[in-house]
């Protein structure tokens, strides 16, 4: 049987529309939580939505931009609005434009990275803990930082990675910044996960797993539900006194 950590709670997920954080909202529905999921498209999050309502849950889909303060503050209100209170949050929305040295990464891709990954957990993680330091009840709060951040030495991927190291060091001083306010925050870092995130330019799933055999102790990506275990294992009571931790979970591509 399902633990149900979650019963009455609720939890937002942004970047819900697919890979890890469909699969984080899945399973926070499974585990009895009331869901907001938030992306910038909006049919593939109304897929999650179905998805959850089709195993008897409850979810909200509200189409939002991360990099955009006055987006992410409805997103916010609008689960206020629709199930009382926020709960848990989890920062996992991202982009990844890698493959290209420093010297000729294109400007744009610099900013869009800069803007939806640092930017856009910064902004979402104000306006959650404002809510969130209002309930008797704090919250708890995930981002989804990755081991090409502080944790590993990556060539052609060092824009994202810079992006990634910020969100490890954002999610350590926010921690500090707001334990007192009753809202603990912590990371996951994924390793090689398996989303079309970690498939290189025109490889295949197969492809993938060939290389994966070499690159990882483990032998291969983790799937996304062992990122979720973690993400659900940080924001649930049992995470209770763990405070300011980034949780690598990669295989052990960094042991
Ligand atoms: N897969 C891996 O190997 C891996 C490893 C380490 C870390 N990560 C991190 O894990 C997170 C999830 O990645 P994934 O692998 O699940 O990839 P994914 O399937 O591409 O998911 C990323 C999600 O973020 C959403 N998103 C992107 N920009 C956004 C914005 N400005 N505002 C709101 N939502 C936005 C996307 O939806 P829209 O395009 O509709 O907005 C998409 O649903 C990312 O932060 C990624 O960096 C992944």
């Amino acid at each position: 049987m399902t633990t149900q950590r979650f019963t009455g709670r609720t939890a937002l997920v942004t970047g819900a529309g697919s890979g890890i954080g469909r699969a984080v909202a899945l399973a926070f529905a499974r585990e009895g939580a009331n869901l907001v999921v938030a992306g910038r498209r909006r049919e593939p999050l109304d897929e999650t939505v179905t998805l959850i309502e089709e195993a008897g849950g409850k979810a909200l889909a509200v189409a939002a931009d991360v990099s955009r303060a006055a987006d992410i503050r409805a997103v916010v209100e609008a689960a206020v609005d629709r199930f009382g209170s926020l709960d848990v949050a989890v920062n996992n929305a991202g982009v990844f434009r890698g493959g290209t040295p420093v010297a000729d990464l294109a400007e744009e891709d610099w900013h869009a990275q800069l803007d939806i990954n640092v930017t856009g957990v910064f902004l979402a993680l104000q306006a959650e803990v404002r809510r969130m330091r209002t309930q008797p009840a704090g919250g708890a709060i995930v981002n989804i930082a990755s081991t090409f951040g502080l944790h590993k030495r990556s060539a052609g991927a060092t824009a994202y990675a810079a992006t990634k190291a910020a969100v490890s060091v954002l999610t350590r001083g926010a921690a500090l910044d707001h334990i007192a306010d009753g809202v603990r925050i912590n990371a996951v870092s994924p390793g090689a996960t398996a989303t079309s995130m970690s498939l290189r330019p025109g490889e295949t799933e197969a492809g993938r797993a060939e290389r994966m055999r070499g690159e990882t102790p483990l032998g291969r990506v983790s799937s996304v539900e062992e990122v979720t275990a973690a993400v659900l294992y940080l924001a649930s009571d049992d995470a209770s006194s763990v405070v300011g931790t980034d949780l690598v979970v990669d295989g052990g591509q960094t042991a």
